[in-house]
């Protein structure tokens, strides 16, 4: 596995592997990594040819300076870690090397980055777009990987690449949680051990309002899970909305659409978490 600090060194190796023919498959990570990440780098290693890794704490997507300035960072143990999971090469640039200017770019996404995340964390999708579209620039890569965990930003980022006419696939891969149920996040390592011990919460009651689909509707159920998961003093949710999985718009009702995700928000102390769940009929 080969590391690389700078865009030239590892563009350059690119350039070899692309006159070869080579598929190459990108995750994208902030780093911090955990089975989450590595459920995509072994998908991207089994579905391709190289598969290639960034570790990149983004500036531009925090709207909270010192939401950035907690964020985890584990470089060292990260690096290890992708050894043993399929990453081929690593790529760690400093903001310098991504931010050569300052990126001004705004994207037009309508109302997709206008609700929930994109409504709480203003400025965030359009950061998160800024990075992902510099990345996908350098690295150019035929497929790329992102978890369901973040799955407005999934559908944000499919979107970018319709509106942007970039030839890359996007892959979204399934959620994956502690055995307690508790959706993988690097967040989940700043918690304390009561917090942690109670975050389990949130997916225990998304679980149980999928089996409620059939007594309740959409009304009844969104108040259902808002109260229950706020009846656990360690939890306060931000937003929960059940949306459809292409525009994201609510539902009123769960014939309106085929594929709905309930997509929640909690606060458990300064830290947030975010979770989802389909509820197909
Ligand atoms: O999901 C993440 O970790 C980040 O938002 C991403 C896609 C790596 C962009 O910084």
């Amino acid at each position: 596995m080969k590391v690389f600090d700078y865009k030239a060194d590892l563009q350059k190796e690119l350039r070899d592997l692309a006159q070869k023919n080579k598929k190459i498959g990108f995750v994208p990570t902030m780093g911090a990594l955990h089975e989450g990440h590595i459920s995509l780098i072994k998908k991207s290693a089994s579905d391709n040819d190289i598969t290639i890794v960034s570790i990149f704490v983004n500036p531009n997507q925090f709207n909270d300076k010192k939401d950035l300035e907690n964020y985890p960072r584990f470089i060292d143990k990260d690096i290890n870690l992708l050894k043993n999971a399929g990453c081929d090469f690593v790529f760690t640039p400093s903001v310098k090397e991504i931010y050569t200017e300052e990126d001004n770019r705004i994207f037009d996404f309508g109302d997709l980055d206008k609700v929930m995340e994109g409504k709480h964390r203003v400025g965030h999708f359009n950061g998160v777009a800024q990075v992902v579209s510099k990345l996908f620039n350098i690295v150019n890569p035929d497929v790329a990987y992102f978890g369901r965990k973040d799955f407005q930003q999934y559908v944000i980022i499919k979107k970018m690449v319709e509106i942007l006419n970039i030839p890359i696939k996007i892959i979204a891969c399934p959620i994956v949680r502690e055995k307690d149920g508790l959706a993988m996040s690097s967040r989940n390592l700043l918690l304390s051990k009561d917090q942690r011990k109670n975050s389990s919460f949130i997916s225990e009651t998304l679980f149980k309002a999928r089996n409620l689909i059939n007594k309740l509707n959409v009304k009844e159920l969104k108040d259902w899970v808002v109260d229950t998961i706020n009846s656990n003093p360690f939890l306060e949710v931000e937003y929960f909305d059940i949306v459809d999985d292409v525009e994201l718009k609510s539902i009123n009702n769960w014939q309106e659409q085929n594929n709905n995700v309930g997509c929640i928000a909690v606060k458990v102390g300064k830290i947030r978490l975010i979770d989802n769940i389909n509820f197909n009929l």
